[in-house]
């Protein structure tokens, strides 16, 4: 039995599969598991930070939620990779739509992840590092999502530190910049999972249109929600 832990994973010898579904919240965690998983075994509860592990479709693979924004995604993540050896990390959540033509319960996927966040400073690159979607977990999410005829967009997202913005023209700037939908995580977990060597993507649920001004309730995002665990289970699964 393994006795692996880190500050915020305490899985107390229960198993973390190579691949893992990351959504914000962990009751979300905790309903995948119970939704989609055969035999979930609960590997984490430090700070009500759910993580579950199980089989889905005979594999095993694990959930568990990461909370809001960069600095909070990109510490489980790192230690996910770092010391249990996770492989495949997929986020998945919601966005704010930010282009005409993205309607609400669209789905998107991140081929890249753009950001206001200061987090990608401490790599060093001598320029600008694009934070890009793992190709190989794109192509396959992809896939499955025009197998299951669900509308899908494919781009940059913005992952923003900042929800209240005081500057009410930036997001306008990014939609200028072709910027499909605005979220809080990617950036952070796209460079981690970068400069780590592994696989890592975004796919969302359009939640809201900052375009047209409309909002969804989360009664009524259950069922593109649906649409986006299965493709994301399906393709690290694969
Ligand atoms: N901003 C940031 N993240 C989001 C939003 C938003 O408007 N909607 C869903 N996730």
């Amino acid at each position: 039995m393994s006795t692996l832990s880190t500050p915020h994973i305490k899985p107390d010898g229960a198993p973390i599969a190579e691949s893992i579904l990351l959504p914000g919240d962990p009751l979300r965690a905790k309903f995948i598991a119970e939704t989609y998983f055969e035999n979930p075994v609960c590997f984490n509860e430090v700070r009500n930070m759910l993580g579950f592990t199980g089989t889905y479709r005979g594999k095993q693979v694990s959930v568990m939620g990461t909370g809001m924004g960069i600095p909070s995604i990109s510490l489980y993540s790192y230690e996910l990779i770092h010391t249990f050896g996770v492989k495949q990390l997929i986020r998945v959540g919601s966005c704010g739509g930010m282009q005409e033509g993205i309607d609400l319960y669209d789905v998107v996927i991140g081929q890249a992840a753009s950001t206001d966040s200061n987090y990608l400073s401490q790599f060093g690159a001598p320029g600008t590092y694009a934070p890009i979607g793992s190709y190989r977990l794109l192509e396959r999410a992809v896939a499955h999502a025009r197998e299951a005829e669900q509308t899908v967009h494919v781009g940059n997202v913005l992952s923003s530190d900042i929800f209240y913005n005081a500057d009410e023209s930036a997001l306008a700037r990014w939609t200028r910049m072709g910027i499909l939908g605005v979220e809080m995580e990617s950036a952070g977990l796209y460079a981690n999972a970068a400069a780590a060597g592994v696989d890592a993507l975004g796919i969302f649920t359009v939640s809201d249109d900052l375009v047209g001004g409309r909002h969804t309730t989360p009664e009524e995002r259950q069922t593109a929600f649906t649409a986006m665990i299965e493709i994301a289970l399906a393709t690290v699964t694969e």
